[in-house]
């Protein structure tokens, strides 16, 4: 018996099944697999998934690829690394079915073993199911809020949801929140884009209490490798739970956090209780390592101990291998590097270290790390601590290359109030701090979110939701941050926007963030220093202490998108704009049945909030803050 890939790839496209694996028809499938005749020197990928964490128990036939470990470009017929995923996405004919149960938790046990008084957990546990689907799958995740009292909104960051704004997660944008005790919705999108991503509650502060988790989107590479070793989650860990943060933040800085875990668990570094996250490494071969940092405040520098690191892909832009010493992995940000075994045998630190003065974290835990172990080497604690890499001083690199190349030409770069989004803290009021975007703080209303205005066609939008309308149909479109040049003192905020990658034209010149040096945008100096040729593009930038970033993003997705920075202090503090990219197109683009489920959702968590739910609402809704907003 023998298929064509085409053939192959057609009947694989129909494999997704309802039933538990074991089914006669699984079992058929199987068996027709094992028979197959593969001819010579062609390359079978078998790649039969069945998810334990998938309670929909699909079991799904990934189609022949020539994805080879010594060809990691190619990935199937007409589809490889140098594809424009932004215009060509593979048919897959398959959807990865996922079920997200949020719980809360009183008095849980950590993975340090401190006790916290309270989490939020996706499918009990501390870091939810992966989602794993292959470039062009479409992805459809079942969420079922069973917390208490608080609502939730799940927003699969980094996903370009062309043509889905509605699938964005944003809650109080894009939807109303979930309402508790039971309350569901369906989220349905395509994985046009493959790489590394992360899941997030975009509710309050919900994050930081556990309602995170990772995606890994199978598709080509720019570098060769022999193993993946799947994601590798970096966060900040904090005893506190995230409400009481919020309300401490409000009015502080941002505390160290307690510990860092690295894919979930870590050491305690006083008791030493717990354990340190072991990743083995096969001598001889290059791994792949998807590094995701899904913290609330924390940015790492991470190195490994006498290896070195390249760099295949920045957030989800594959980029030309980078060797490097160590990283720079800012909130949200996303590292896809290989690591290649080929050291002494044995037992090495992967190490956390933080720069730029700890103006991006810090951490009561003075040196977290985990082990990367080589196979077949005794076990045991490394003995060599290395040395602390160079100091990235809260930045992120700018020399990666996208494979993909996206050009503008900003030469003569004007800013004007149109173009300029300045960021500032406010300290007149109650609370302390307040962030503003243009001089507003954002404020969403979980009752009336953006789309609501959208679908029924009501343009008397309200200030609070610091929307920025952008009409232009495919058009280069370029924003200017600046970063409180005349404030009493700036942070480096982490820089996200939903809907779009965008490219990182320009940024002030690279200083300490401890110098606090001020840097305006001046067209006559700084257009010298502005960089349209196939720059670093990604959807989490670093916009640095007292200086500016210079980002554009294509008009090509009709959305309401917010942009934020990803410290969860900021944004529930207000420091957000959302961009409300062709209002009239993004209207007509929504089907019946989207805006059925849209209204469906609205009703439930009307019926629910505010005259059921015990707590009001105190922050900007996309995060939490207190006293300055009401309902
Ligand atoms: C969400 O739950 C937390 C923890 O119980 C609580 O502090 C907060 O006030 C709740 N917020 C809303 C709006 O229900
Ligand atoms: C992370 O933890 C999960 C669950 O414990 C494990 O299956 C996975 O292999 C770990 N990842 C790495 C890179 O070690
Ligand atoms: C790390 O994992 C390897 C392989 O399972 C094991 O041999 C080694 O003892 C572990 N190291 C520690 C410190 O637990
Ligand atoms: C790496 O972590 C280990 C274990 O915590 C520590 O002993 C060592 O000093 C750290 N090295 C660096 C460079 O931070
Ligand atoms: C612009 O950035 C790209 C990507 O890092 C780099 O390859 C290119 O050399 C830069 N061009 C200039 C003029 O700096
Ligand atoms: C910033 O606010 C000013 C004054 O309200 C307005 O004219 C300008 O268009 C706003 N900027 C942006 C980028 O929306
Ligand atoms: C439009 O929205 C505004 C602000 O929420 C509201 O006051 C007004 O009644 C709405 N208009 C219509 C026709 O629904």
């Amino acid at each position: 018996m023998r298929f064509t890939f085409g053939a192959f790839a057609l009947l694989a496209g129909s494999l997704v099944f309802g039933a538990p694996p074991g089914n006669p028809q699984q079992r058929g499938l199987l068996t027709l697999l094992e028979t197959r005749d593969v001819a010579p020197g062609e390359h079978v990928d078998l790649d039969l998934e069945a998810r334990a964490d998938d309670t929909s128990g699909n079991l799904v036939a990934r189609a022949p690829t020539c994805n080879t470990p010594s060809n990691r470009a190619c990935w199937s017929t007409g589809f490889n690394i140098n594809t424009d995923y932004e215009t060509s996405t593979p048919t897959t004919g398959v959807t990865k079915f996922y079920t997200l149960t949020l719980t809360e938790v009183d008095n849980w046990v950590g993975p340090d073993g401190v006790t916290k008084k309270k989490v939020m957990l996706v499918n009990g546990k501390i870091l939810g199911p992966t989602i794993v689907a292959d470039w062009g799958d479409f992805i459809q995740i079942t969420v079922i809020n069973n917390l208490r009292t608080n609502g939730t909104s799940i927003h699969w960051h980094g996903m370009r949801q062309f043509g889905s704004n509605l699938q964005d997660g944003a809650n109080g944008v894009t939807e109303c929140p979930i309402p508790p005790k039971g309350g569901s919705k369906i989220y349905k999108f395509r994985a046009s884009q493959y790489g590394t991503s992360w899941y997030h509650s975009h509710f309050s502060a919900q994050y930081g209490n556990g309602v995170v988790g990772s995606m890994q989107i199978n598709g080509p590479a720019s570098l060769p490798y022999d193993i993946d070793l799947g994601v590798f989650p970096i966060t900040d860990y904090y005893y506190r739970t995230a409400d009481e943060l919020v309300l401490f933040t409000e009015n502080n800085g941002a505390p160290f956090s307690d510990n860092v875990l690295f894919n979930g668990t870590n050491v305690h570094p006083v008791t030493g209780v717990g354990k340190y996250a072991n990743v083995t490494l096969t001598p001889g071969k290059r791994h792949r390592l998807r590094l995701i940092n899904p913290s609330t405040e924390n940015h790492f520098q991470l190195s490994l101990v006498g290896h070195d690191m390249t760099i295949i892909s920045s957030d989800l832009v594959p980029v030309n291998a980078m060797t490097v010493s160590s990283v720079f992995l800012g909130v949200g940000q996303r590292l896809d590097v290989t690591i290649d075994a080929s050291k002494t045998p044995g037992n090495y630190w992967f190490n956390v270290t933080f720069g730029g003065q700890n103006f991006c974290g810090g951490s009561q835990n003075p040196t977290p790390a985990a082990i990367f172990h080589y196979a077949g080497a005794p076990g045991g604690l490394p003995t060599n601590k290395g040395v602390a890499p160079v100091d990235h001083q809260c930045l992120d690199l700018l020399n990666l290359t996208p494979v993909v190349t996206r050009s503008v030409t900003p030469g003569g770069f004007n800013p004007n109030p149109g173009n300029t989004l300045p960021v500032t803290i406010d300290l007149s009021g109650t609370p302390l701090f307040v962030w503003k975007v243009n001089g507003s703080a954002i404020n969403v209303d979980w009752n009336k979110p953006v789309l609501d205005y959208v679908l029924t066609g009501n343009t008397s939008y309200p200030p609070r939701n610091n929307l920025i309308q952008v009409n232009s149909v495919n058009q280069w479109t370029y924003w200017l941050i600046e970063n409180d040049p005349d404030g009493p003192f700036s942070l480096p905020h982490p820089i996200h926007l939903h809907g779009h990658d965008f490219l990182i034209v320009g940024r002030s010149p690279d200083v300490t963030p401890g110098s606090q040096t001020r840097f305006k945008f001046n067209a006559a100096t700084d257009n010298a220093r502005l960089n349209g040729s196939n720059p670093a593009r990604r959807d989490v930038a670093m916009l640095p202490a007292k200086g500016w970033l210079l980002i554009a993003f294509k008009t090509d997705n009709p959305g309401a998108w917010l942009m934020h920075c990803h410290i969860a202090w900021h944004v529930s503090g207000g420091l957000s704009v959302d961009f409300l990219e062709r209002p009239a197109d993004l209207k007509a683009g929504i089907s019946a049945a989207d805006k059925a489920a849209f209204n469906q959702n609205c009703a439930a968590w009307r019926a629910y909030f505010p005259s059921q739910d015990p707590f009001p609402k105190i922050d900007s809704g996309l995060k939490m803050m207190k006293h300055k907003y009401v309902v």
